[in-house]
């Protein structure tokens, strides 16, 4: 269903009032505590709400945090901080929150589904108040952005932050890729604001930074036979278009190829595709929405929005959260410097993860209605979402919903990262639904999006949570 005039007014009213209630304990020189999400979109928002934060000259210290748990509100709570803001948190901790910080002041920015009503003492700024669809039309950074950008109207600048949070929750559902619902809106505002530049072009990644036939070769949607994978035949591809991919001494990038070469390639790769039995509409994925942060330096990933996003997740998942946070308040040289160094391990981690978990059959296993991929004590629990998002999308049958876990050491607790596709939350899959329930049966806790979720949950009883999910998927496929 389109969202409604009144429902954005109803938001941004709500976004104003939180707004009013900062300035409020900023005039008064009052420390103000911000807790966000240690994912991209949590980067995202913490960097929009801080930036804001600094040009109010207010006083406030800023965590990064995987989740909110008992300990971690007695650390924010120690000193008594007048107002905490949580960003990309907080609505799915309602009911810790309301028992333990029910005597603070508390400003709650988040996209994730309320788990019950907050305490009278909480402002709660969130898209599903408004019945819209926190999972795709708008993320924690844009909610951050629509309170920044009632703080203060300079603040439009950072509508490319919020833009770039939204495209690291996936959230560019609509068609070619485009990011819609309240997201438009921002969109709007980034243009507006000279920072963003929309275009539909070709959706290789890494348009900026990738050597044109490794970003080719790299391409899965669709999968490209005797293409995908393949760096060497994709380099000879591209030359039987006359596609140089070199200028000088530098790699071209999708980004220096000229429209007419790029129109050649694209039309080379539908006959292509076309010769190997493959629908001929299926070329039409290789197009969609690019987002171009144009104040940005060419050559960087901070130029292509999407490029953005995996370089601040990677600064998230490999514990240099400060680094993430500090380039969307505006840092860049050596801050960029070792964010692209952090960009690469990260990068060399995922690959030998997945070498690990194709390496013996038992790591990735087939059950009724899920895959389980045991991420053991091997894969990192920051990870091990990230993990699930490449299988996800990669592993043989799409019906089916990756369900990953990494051990902790020396935790009682496992990491559990759940993902599924489109196809599945269309007939009503729910993942979030399901590890919420499910971890509460056992003892743990979980929550999150249809489409993305995970959960915590005691070792002991792992093999009866993962039971429990395979039965529930069929039960919630089954319905609809
Ligand atoms: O906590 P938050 O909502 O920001 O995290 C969402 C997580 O789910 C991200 O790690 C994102 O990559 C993932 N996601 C996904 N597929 C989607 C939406 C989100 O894998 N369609
Ligand atoms: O940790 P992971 O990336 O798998 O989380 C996917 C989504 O599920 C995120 O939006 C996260 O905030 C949410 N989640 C949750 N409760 C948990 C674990 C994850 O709401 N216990
Ligand atoms: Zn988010």
């Amino acid at each position: 269903m389109p969202i409604k005039k009144e429902q954005i007014h109803a938001f941004i009213n709500r976004a104003s009032e939180a707004a009013e209630q900062i300035s409020k304990h900023v005039e008064k020189g009052e420390l103000i505590h911000v807790a966000s999400h240690f994912d991209a979109d949590g980067l995202a928002a913490a960097g929009i709400i801080g930036r804001a934060l600094l040009r109010l000259e207010a006083t406030f210290r800023l965590r990064i945090e995987k989740w909110i748990d008992e300990k971690i509100i007695r650390k924010i709570s120690a000193d008594k901080p007048p107002l905490i803001i949580f960003t990309d948190l907080g609505s799915g901790y309602l009911d810790l929150l309301n028992a333990k910080l029910s005597g603070h002041r508390a400003i709650i920015l988040d996209h994730h589904e309320p788990t019950e009503e907050p305490s009278k003492t909480f402002t709660q700024v969130n898209p599903h108040l408004h019945e819209i669809d926190g999972s795709r039309d708008l993320s924690g950074a844009g909610v951050a952005y629509f309170v920044a950008k009632a703080l203060n109207k300079k603040n439009v600048d950072l509508a490319c932050v919020a833009v770039v949070g939204a495209l690291a929750d996936l959230q560019d559902k609509y068609e070619k890729k485009k990011l819609g619902g309240v997201n438009e809106k921002i969109v709007e505002d980034a243009i507006n604001a000279g920072c963003l530049q929309v275009d539909t072009d070709l959706l290789f990644f890494g348009r900026e930074t990738r050597p044109i036939h490794k970003a080719l070769a790299r391409t899965t949607n669709p999968f490209i036979p005797g293409i995908s994978g393949e760096e060497d035949k994709s380099l000879a591809f591209l030359a039987n278009f006359g596609i140089t991919p070199k200028r000088e001494d530098r790699w071209r990038a999708l980004r220096d190829l000229s429209k007419e070469e790029k129109k050649k390639l694209f039309s080379g790769l539908s006959d292509y595709l076309l010769s190997k039995g493959l629908p001929s509409d299926v070329a039409f994925n290789l197009l969609g929405n690019v987002y171009t942060l144009t104040k940005e330096e060419s050559w960087t990933p901070l130029r292509d929005a999407r490029e953005f996003a995996v370089l601040l997740n990677a600064t998230g998942r490999m514990d240099k959260q400060g680094l993430g946070v500090a380039i969307c308040m505006g840092d860049r040289g050596v801050a960029l410097d070792q964010a692209n160094e952090v960009l690469q391990e990260y990068r060399r981690t995922i690959t030998k993860y997945l070498g690990w978990l194709n390496e013996e059959p038992g790591r990735i296993k087939e059950l009724d209605n899920i895959y389980v991929v045991h991420g053991e004590n091997y894969i990192d629990e920051n990870i091990i979402g990230t993990v699930s998002s490449i299988l996800s999308t990669s592993l043989p049958n799409p019906e089916k919903p990756v369900i990953a876990f990494s051990i902790v050491p020396g935790e009682e607790m496992i990491k559990i990262s759940a993902r599924t596709l489109e196809i599945l939350t269309r007939r009503g899959l729910n993942l979030g639904e399901i590890m919420r329930n499910t971890a509460d049966k056992y003892s743990g806790r979980g929550g999150g999006h249809n489409i993305a979720a995970g959960a915590q949950v005691p070792l002991e009883h792992l093999d009866s949570f993962i039971k429990s999910v395979d039965h529930l998927v069929q039960k919630q496929l089954e319905v609809t």
